[in-house]
């Protein structure tokens, strides 16, 4: 069962090849047991997160120039410093506040908040980190202990979500990563597009959806041949951690839409993506364990998580709108007067992050909150929360 090479996509060496067909007998075990067929969500779960083999528990780079992605803390410390004051602004509405950070990565996004909030004296007494992979906890203690030493006693790697938590909670391009069932309409009907294993490797195989959650989908009205996917998991993952908020926010950033442009006429084939080496396409069967696979957030489902878990909105905005009512242009310009060295390489930066056809305008910013007095700064220049009903 070893995997093709495929055209157009740069090679994983023979012994990346070996450790992904080891994942895909794995995968396909599980299919056996299961009777011939698994949701993709069950897919999705084990190509990224199995232990030891999946794509965020292996050892690979993953993020960065010499990974498959970049996300905005890789890119340099301007996302950082704008979130630490929108952080530090939920921080002062609220008693004995901390924050807890979901799904690290590299450890990149702590590390600049961690610097920038101990140099401004706004470091709350504990930064907690809620981290699935074994492999990247261990990275970002490396990353950490080698650069801010002194703020060690200040971080904290927790295993499963506090019962209770008081301050700000963080997910930059964690519910993309949460895995996602897919559907498609059948003679009117939504029909699920699970797993199964076909002549040499995975093929997608019908079956027949079943519970109201379904209902969502079902009440969408989609023509005819439209594919999708459905975020189950990820509306899941937003009520739980609402359930843990006392008082404070939760901000989410990540790439998608509110539902009615998520389920666009003329978004008829979804939003199922794969990142290998910076190179993108869309099949998840793909040199499984070696790549990522991402579907975009629809906003609306986690809105509608954290109502349901008693959370209010607070915001919702593009990225560039977020960065710009927090000043990033403002932190660049004493940076900007000194070296053209740094001018060009801080520029590139804030074009990454702002400008509408790079992360500007596809990345949004959700904010939901509990107990909070003051509207969120970030989100004075443009609120599009009506847009998430
Ligand atoms: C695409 S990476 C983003 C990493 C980092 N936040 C960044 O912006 O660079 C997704 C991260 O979320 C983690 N992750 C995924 N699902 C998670 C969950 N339910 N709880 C905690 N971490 C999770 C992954 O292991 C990985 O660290």
């Amino acid at each position: 069962m070893t995997q093709e090479i495929v055209h157009g996509l740069p090679s994983p060496s023979a012994e990346e090849r070996e450790h992904s067909d080891k994942l895909r007998r794995a995968i396909r075990s599980a299919i056996d047991n299961a009777g011939g067929l698994i949701p993709f969500s069950q897919f999705m779960q084990l190509a990224l997160y199995s232990p030891g083999g999946g794509y965020y528990a292996s050892g690979s780079v993953k993020f960065g120039e010499q990974g498959d992605f970049i996300t905005a803390p890789e890119l340099g410390s301007l996302f950082a410093r704008c979130l630490a004051k929108q952080i530090a602004q939920v921080l002062n509405q609220v008693n004995g506040g901390e924050i807890l950070e979901v799904g690290a990565g590299s450890g990149a996004l702590a590390l600049q908040l961690l610097r920038t909030l101990s140099a401004q004296n706004e470091l709350p007494p504990r930064y907690q980190i809620l981290e699935t992979s074994a492999e990247l906890s261990h990275r970002q203690h490396e990353l950490l202990a080698k650069h801010v030493p002194h703020l060690l006693h200040h971080i904290e790697w927790i295993s499963q979500l506090p019962d209770k938590f008081n301050g700000v909670i963080l997910a930059n391009e964690v519910v993309d990563a949460i895995p996602v069932d897919r559907f498609t309409i059948i003679n009117d009907q939504v029909q699920g597009v699970g797993v199964a294993w076909g002549q040499d490797g995975f093929r997608d195989a019908a079956y027949t959806v079943t519970g109201s959650n379904w209902n969502v989908i079902r009440n969408l009205n989609l023509p005819e041949n439209y594919c999708s996917e459905a975020g189950f998991q990820r509306e899941a993952w937003m009520r739980s951690i609402g359930a843990c908020l006392q008082s404070g926010a939760v901000i989410i950033v990540d790439y998608g839409f509110p539902r009615h442009e998520y389920f666009h006429p003329q978004r008829s084939g979804g939003t199922l993506m794969c990142h290998y080496r910076h190179r993108s396409h869309f099949d998840p069967y793909l040199y499984v364990g070696l790549q990522d696979i991402t579907a975009h957030v629809d906003f609306t489902a986690l809105a509608d998580g954290a109502a349901a878990s008693g959370l209010s909105l607070a915001g919702f905005t593009s990225l560039a709108s977020f960065l710009l009512a927090l000043g990033i242009l403002d932190i660049i310009e004493p940076i900007i007067q000194t070296s053209t060295i740094q001018h060009v390489a801080i520029a590139q930066e804030v074009k990454k992050l702002t400008l509408p056809s790079e992360m500007g305008e596809l990345f949004k910013v959700l904010a939901v909150g509990k107990n909070l007095r003051y509207p969120l700064e970030g989100f004075a220049h443009s609120d599009r929360r009506g847009r998430l009903l």
